[in-house]
């Protein structure tokens, strides 16, 4: 069969790399992808959000199967569009994606199925919500309503940080729309994991938990970025925890979007932080987590075409999944300055020694190649994903192979995976 890949970083190349080693896949195209999947994939020069000339594109090609990695034609509907059209495409709909594309309607959601969550208030104002900062106890936590790139979430330890983030969000309107309304809510303490669930709206097959590590500086210190680094599996999850969270957020998320009519096919991630409480809901998202799929698909050992095939046609019932029981740890390298400024173009060196290392895997995000060299071409440039015996061993191992990759501004964080408790 003929695949076609949507979008073009660091978790696209990792799912390219999946969908690759499916006996029934003849050729794999991704739109736009980048310079680093082309031994794998052929490029196709079409934006992710160009959702009618993807579907032309894809009609025109005969594609068997679309997977859409990023947010924002799912959120947009491409779905919808290719359904409309009868071409085979894994993702949500463009209202069951609304679970990632508004704040206000997954709070509300988790809210009204008492699922657990931190308490929130919704503004559509500014003067309200500036209001509320003079009676809210912090810190607390102002998201903005629509999609930011995982930027437009701001924890305020004082009313001053508070107001600059409503300030910025809705008047000054950093990320447009998408800050039309706000969510405050509670800051909950706690550490935070992430869940990858395979859903065809009546069954769900819960991928292993995965770790994300957001902000941009060794101690979680600096801004947050779309991800600095993962590993799975995570050695503080045991068996109770995986059975709580399994009861408690999985089971009833799924049955809540139902209840609303969602009907919900595709890839459901879930940030939920453990508290004192118990686990709760950080957000939602509609697609695959990125670094986190740089971590978790490497260690699945399925055909993923049939867990795609199987959530298209609701027949993922009694299916299983066989996991790598090595550890896998993923470090982002980035162009220094990332996420907010940085430069690019510069020359990408060793990566032709690292690419024979048998465990591990260079994923590309923001590369181009010129001639026969890679050059930086984004925030995040590379994901090195080693598999190592157990996590300390994997996180030895990918420091070792980073030493042999240099660029002009590269910049990585040394504490992945290395801050977590071991059982
Ligand atoms: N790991 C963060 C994200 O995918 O949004």
């Amino acid at each position: 069969m003929n695949v076609l890949v949507v979008g073009n970083g660091g978790r696209e190349h990792a799912l390219v790399w999946k969908i690759y080693q499916s006996e029934r896949v003849e050729k794999i195209y991704v739109a736009p992808g980048n310079d680093g999947m082309t031994d794998l994939a052929e490029r196709v020069d079409i934006a992710a959000s160009d959702i009618m000339t993807l579907a032309n594109w894809a009609q025109k090609h005969k594609i068997d199967l679309t997977v859409v990695g990023p947010e924002k034609p799912l959120v947009k509907g491409i779905v919808n569009e290719f359904e409309k059209r009868g071409l085979k495409i894994f993702g949500p709909n463009k209202l069951a994606a609304r679970v990632e594309g508004s704040k206000v309607f997954a709070k509300n959601t988790l809210k009204k199925h008492k699922i657990p969550t931190a308490e929130f208030e919704v503004f559509t104002e500014p003067e309200q919500a500036m209001e509320f900062l003079k009676v809210a106890d912090y810190p607390l936590v102002i998201k903005a309503e629509g999609l930011a790139y995982g930027k437009g979430v701001v924890i305020a330890t004082g009313k001053d940080k508070a107001e600059d983030a409503i300030k910025k969000i809705m008047e000054d309107k950093v990320f447009g729309d998408a800050g039309n309304r706000i969510v405050i809510e509670n800051f909950l303490e706690g550490r935070e994991v992430s869940v990858m669930v395979f859903t065809d709206g009546k069954n769900f097959v819960p991928l292993e938990f995965a770790q994300d590590h957001k902000a941009v500086f060794d101690g979680d210190e600096g801004p947050n970025t779309g991800g600095m680094g993962a590993y799975s599996p995570l050695p503080f999850i045991d068996n109770d925890l995986r059975e709580k969270i399994h009861n408690e957020i999985l089971k009833p998320a799924l049955d809540a979007f139902n209840q609303e009519g969602l009907n919900y096919k595709g890839l459901l991630y879930i940030n939920i932080i453990l508290t004192d409480m118990g686990p709760e809901v950080l957000d939602f998202n509609a697609r695959f987590g990125d670094p986190e799929t740089q971590v978790v698909l490497p260690r699945m050992n399925n055909d993923i075409i049939e867990l795609f095939e199987r959530t298209i046609e609701q027949k993922l019932d009694g299916i299983k999944i066989s996991w790598d029981q090595r550890s896998a740890v993923c470090v982002i390298l980035t162009s220094a300055g990332y996420p907010l400024t940085f430069d690019t173009g510069q020359e990408i060196l060793g990566l032709e020694k690292i690419n024979r290392f048998d465990n591990l895997l260079v994923f590309h995000a923001g590369t181009t190649k010129i001639g026969d060299k890679f050059y930086t071409a984004g925030g995040r440039v590379l994901g090195l994903t080693v598999l190592g015996s157990d996590l300390d061993d994997s996180i030895s191992q990918v420091y070792d192979y980073i030493k042999e990759v240099d660029y002009e501004d590269m910049h990585y964080r040394t504490d992945i995976g290395l801050s977590e408790p071991r059982l």
